[in-house]
């Protein structure tokens, strides 16, 4: 049985964490803990320190990410947090997400995250559309990574909150093509997943769980989806 990574974006979106984790808590008392699935919530960074509490307090178990981390070790870069601030708080964190893409980030950019990534312990989410995005990152990769130290995420640019998903099928061929690039890396899919459709994602051989945006938001449809992967 393959380990399955469920994993939670909150993007800038203003959520209730008490509210959030005292339901997520009060919902997955229903299941038994499941070791295999591997669930990780990347709230804003404004409120990483109370979802780290609220998680230790309510006994959840969730591991806790970041969606960005600073491209500078430290110093003179107003509005950033580098990766020696993060530390200690998340274990991983996204880079690369097509909404930072969008806004100007440089594989250049992601490249030097990935390596403060590795720097401090953290195991990045790596987000990318396309194949071509993970050629500039390829060495990288290769050079400063293990098997289980970094997870990639395909996030098909039209399915990114759409409600449209790809094809469970090109999602799992895309997992493949990747894996032939960069070796045995979990491989997430993203967008528009939800309840009713995770399990024909995650039921791909090339595919090791999912990355969810507006499903993550309300702990009821996040619930949804870890218990149906
Ligand atoms: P969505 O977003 O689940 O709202 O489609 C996915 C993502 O951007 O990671």
């Amino acid at each position: 049985m393959k380990q399955i990574f469920i994993v939670a974006n909150w993007k800038a979106n203003n959520v209730v964490v008490k509210d959030w984790t005292e339901q997520f808590k009060f919902l997955s008392l229903q299941i038994k803990n499941d070791e295999l699935k591997k669930i990780i919530v990347c709230p804003p960074f404004t409120s990483l320190i109370q979802v780290r509490a609220l998680i230790e307090q309510n006994d959840l178990m969730i591991s806790l990410g970041a969606q960005n981390i600073s491209r500078f070790p430290q110093g003179a870069h107003t509005g950033e947090e580098t990766g020696e601030m993060l530390k200690d708080i998340v274990d991983y964190v996204i880079i690369g997400h097509s909404e930072r893409r969008a806004m100007g980030e440089s594989e250049e950019s992601i490249g030097s995250k990935l390596i403060h990534a590795r720097k401090h312990n953290l195991t990045p989410i790596l987000c990318i559309s396309k194949l071509e995005e993970i050629d500039s990152q390829r060495e990288n990769i290769k050079n400063i990574f293990s098997p289980g130290q970094i997870i990639i995420a395909y996030e098909p640019l039209q399915a990114i909150g759409s409600g449209i998903p790809d094809t469970p099928e090109h999602a799992d061929d895309f997992g493949k093509q990747l894996k032939n690039i960069v070796g045995d890396v979990p491989v997430l899919y993203g967008g528009s997943v939800k309840g009713e459709n995770v399990k024909v994602f995650t039921s791909q051989i090339y595919i090791s769980g999912v990355l969810v945006g507006g499903a993550s938001l309300k702990a009821d449809s996040f619930y949804e989806i870890v218990k149906n992967s």
